[in-house]
């Protein structure tokens, strides 16, 4: 398994693309199995997640070519229902097939997913949604064996509480249903944006998306189209918190800093200076350390939870005590030990982690558990005296574009060892 080995100490200086957000990306691709016609996808990051992906999807029979950045989706014919586990177990977004295929198809087997194992990530809400749709849905032997002989038929689908997955699946199974649905506590991500404007694109009638209320009228067929997948957010924010880390300043190009909701206020409480120009935005920091946040994980707008990893890194250096509350998943603060072994000073009680910054952290050997904590253990590791060895590098390599290569143009020294 390949290493990250990481010489922190040295600022960053330079200029950092933004590549498009992968999980916008999976999911526009599963809307490519709503159509016999092509879909273009432009913008399309290249990561282990997204082809993962291409190999689901050509085995439900969508032929793809992936040149430079951009993406080409045929599903002429689907040749099979069926998403196995050994596609679906490694990566959560591959159950989102689901619904196109029941929506084309009248049915389908899809295996109960896996994923980053940040807390329990069950599927009811998404199987709730398609059985208001009509579906008639079994479980057996770690399958979700889906049937809609008669197509999927509009309808109120009305969320608990906010879920991404389970809004956008909705959103892809109702743009082929008779008649209207209606999603009540949508999420308001910018994702649900980008899937409202590729399916609009496609001929689809979606409209409230970014907002609460999302309006499906469903209809009969999907045609060709065109797409951009928007800039990495997350991405983006994990590269203004390395420059708040370790000081320096980047521009980072193709970035949208809207696109941060309440984590844009928060970076700039923390001393960092963002400036936005029209082909992206400039993040400065030129201060000793960073001012200690408090912060509380939320849905858009609020502080994204795929942020959250990477704040505690920042924060295990800033100037006071910072408390970092998580209230998406059950247990995503496995990089907080990880980061101890750095000198971070950090407790955990329930969903709270109370951060004491120190002035300096120490590189170590650490295991990267997730694919978001792995970047707060690069961050760390940018920030540290010495040298730091991140284990379990593929987690970042599901997320993360040419991470090494874009941190080396600014002077980390950051390098690959293969195992
Ligand atoms: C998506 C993102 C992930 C991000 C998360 C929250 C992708 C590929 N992944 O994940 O990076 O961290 O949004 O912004 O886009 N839940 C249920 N039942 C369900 C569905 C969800 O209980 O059927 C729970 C989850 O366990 C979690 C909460 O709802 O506690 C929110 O999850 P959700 O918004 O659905 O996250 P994902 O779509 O899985």
């Amino acid at each position: 398994m390949d290493k990250l080995a990481i010489i922190g100490g040295r600022p960053l200086y330079g200029e950092i693309p933004i590549s498009g957000a992968k999980n916008s990306a999976l999911k526009v691709m599963a809307a490519s199995l709503l159509t016999d016609e092509t879909l273009t996808l432009t913008n399309v990051p290249r990561l282990a997640d997204v082809e993962m992906l291409m190999r689901l999807l050509d085995q439900h029979g969508a032929r793809s070519t992936f040149d430079g950045s951009t993406l080409t989706l045929h599903a002429k014919d689907i040749v099979s229902t069926e998403a196995p586990y050994d596609l679906v177990r490694k990566m959560r977004a591959s159950f989102n097939v689901l619904g196109p295929l029941l929506a084309r198809e009248g049915k389908a087997k899809v295996s109960l997913p896996g994923g980053c194992a940040i807390g329990a990530r069950p599927v009811d809400l998404h199987l709730k949604a398609l059985s208001a749709l009509g579906a008639e849905i079994d479980l057996d032997a770690g399958y979700v064996i889906a049937a809609a002989p008669d197509g999927l038929k509009g309808a109120k689908v009305s969320l608990p509480f906010v879920s991404v997955g389970a809004t956008e699946h909705t959103m892809l199974a109702a743009a082929l249903a008779k008649g209207t649905t209606v999603i009540e506590n949508a999420a308001r991500e910018p994702e649900i944006v980008d899937l409202a404007t590729c399916l609009n694109a496609m001929g689809a009638q979606v409209a409230g998306a970014g907002t609460s209320t999302i309006m499906v009228e469903g209809v009969e067929k999907l045609h060709s189209a065109e797409h951009r997948v928007l800039p990495d957010r997350i991405e983006t924010g994990a590269y203004v918190m390395a420059v708040g880390a370790t000081g320096g300043e980047l521009t980072l190009t193709g970035a949208d800093a809207h696109l941060l909701g309440a984590a844009l206020k928060v970076l700039e409480e923390a001393g960092l200076e963002i400036e936005t120009n029209g082909a992206g935005f400039r993040v400065r920091h030129h201060q000793e350390r960073c001012r200690a946040v408090d912060i509380v994980t939320q849905p858009f707008p609020g502080f994204p939870t795929d942020l959250q990893a990477q704040f505690m890194a920042l924060m295990a250096t800033a100037d006071g005590t910072s408390t970092i509350k998580e209230t998406i998943f059950e247990n995503r603060f496995m990089h907080a030990p990880e980061l101890a072994r750095m000198g971070a000073k950090i407790s955990v009680d329930g969903q709270t982690a109370t951060v004491r910054g120190v002035r300096r952290l120490k590189g170590a050997p650490v295991m990267a558990t997730d694919l978001r904590a792995s970047m707060s253990l690069v961050i760390a590791g940018l920030a540290a005296e010495g040298q730091t060895m991140v284990n379990r590098v593929y987690h970042l390599d599901r997320g993360f574009e040419r991470l090494e290569e874009k941190l080396q143009n600014c002077g980390a020294l950051i390098e690959r060892v293969k195992d």
